[in-house]
C-alpha cells in the first residue's frame, strides 16, 4: 500500500547547516534505494545553492555510505551552453560532487552545446535508455528562483504543460535557451527535495508553503497565489516532498511552521 504523498518542512540556522542536513537526507534516500533495487537514480538541482551539499556529498567517510557506482546521475534542468562554460549546471557539479566518489556515479549529461531541441530528444531516449519508458526517479533535488520558478520551468511557460519526461523552455533571463524536465517526470520521483536558501526566495517560499503574508484563496484566485508558481506543482506523487529552507528563506512562513 503506497503511504499518501506527504509534504514536511525542516528549516535551518545557515546554508552549512542545510547542507549537511541535505547531504545526509540524499545518503539515506540513495542507502535505502540500494537496499530495494539493484541501481538507484539522483536528480540533480541546478543553480548555485547545492555547491554546499554537493561539496559534502563529495566528502569520504561520511555515513550511510554510497555505492556511487549504482547510482544514476542526471540533472533537472541545463542550460544551452557547453559544459565548461560558468554558466552550466554540470560544470557546477563536475567542479564539486564528481571531484569525490560520487564521480563514481554514471553521469548523463545534458549535452546543451548541442541546441535544446536536440539536447532534451537525446536526453529524454537517455533517461529511457537507463530507467525504461516510464522512469521514476529515486530523489529529485530542485531549487526554486525567487519567482517560484523550478527547474527550468517558469511562470507562465508553455513548458508547464509540456507532456513527456524533458522539454525545451525559454529563460526570462540568459542564458535563455533551457532543457528541463517536466512537471510530471519530476512529480513521478519517489522522493523530491527542494533546497533554498536566501531572503530574497522568502516571498516565493510563502506563497508555495503558506506564510503569514498570504491570503489563500483570493491570492490563487487571482492567479497571484502558490498554484501560479511552478516549484508549487511539484509534488512527489507517492512520497514524500520535503522542503530544506535556511531560516532567511523561511522568513515569510507563519510562526512555528517547520
Ligand atoms: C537553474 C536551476 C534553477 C535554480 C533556481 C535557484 O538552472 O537555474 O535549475 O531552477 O535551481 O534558479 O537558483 P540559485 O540556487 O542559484 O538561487
Amino acid at each position: 500500500m503506497t503511504p499518501p504523498a506527504r509534504r514536511r518542512v525542516r528549516i535551518f540556522p545557515d546554508r552549512a547547516a542545510l547542507a549537511e542536513a541535505a547531504a545526509g537526507e540524499v545518503r539515506r534516500t540513495l542507502a535505502a534505494a540500494l537496499a530495494a533495487r539493484p541501481a538507484a537514480s539522483l536528480v540533480l538541482a541546478g543553480g548555485s545553492t547545492p555547491a554546499g551539499l554537493y561539496r559534502e556529498l563529495a566528502e569520504r567517510g561520511r555515513r550511510p555510505a554510497v555505492a556511487w557506482d549504482r547510482v544514476d546521475l542526471f540533472w533537472g534542468d541545463e542550460r544551452s551552453v557547453p559544459p565548461d562554460e560558468p554558466a552550466s549546471n554540470y560544470r557546477l557539479a563536475r567542479r564539486t560532487l564528481l571531484a569525490g566518489p560520487p564521480g563514481r556515479a554514471r553521469v548523463h549529461r545534458i549535452r546543451g552545446e548541442l541546441g535544446a531541441a536536440e539536447a532534451a530528444a537525446e536526453y529524454e531516449a537517455a533517461i529511457a535508455g537507463a530507467l525504461g519508458a516510464a522512469p521514476r526517479f529515486d530523489l529529485a533535488l530542485l531549487g526554486v528562483g525567487a519567482d517560484g520558478h523550478t527547474a527550468s520551468l517558469f511562470p507562465g511557460g508553455a513548458e508547464l504543460a509540456a507532456p513527456g519526461w524533458v522539454t525545451t523552455a525559454r529563460a526570462p533571463s540568459p542564458p535563455r535557451e533551457r532543457v528541463t524536465l517536466t512537471v510530471a517526470a519530476l512529480s513521478a520521483s519517489r522522493r523530491v527535495i527542494f533546497l533554498v536558501a536566501g531572503e530574497e526566495k522568502a516571498a516565493a517560499v510563502a506563497r508555495i508553503l503558506g506564510g503569514a503574508s498570504e491570503r489563500a484563496g483570493a491570492a490563487d484566485a487571482a492567479g497571484e497565489g502558490a498554484g501560479a508558481l511552478p516549484a508549487a506543482r511539484i509534488r512527489s506523487a507517492e512520497g514524500e516532498t520535503l522542503w530544506l529552507l535556511d531560516r532567511a528563506a523561511a522568513a515569510g512562513l507563519e510562526r512555528g511552521r517547520g
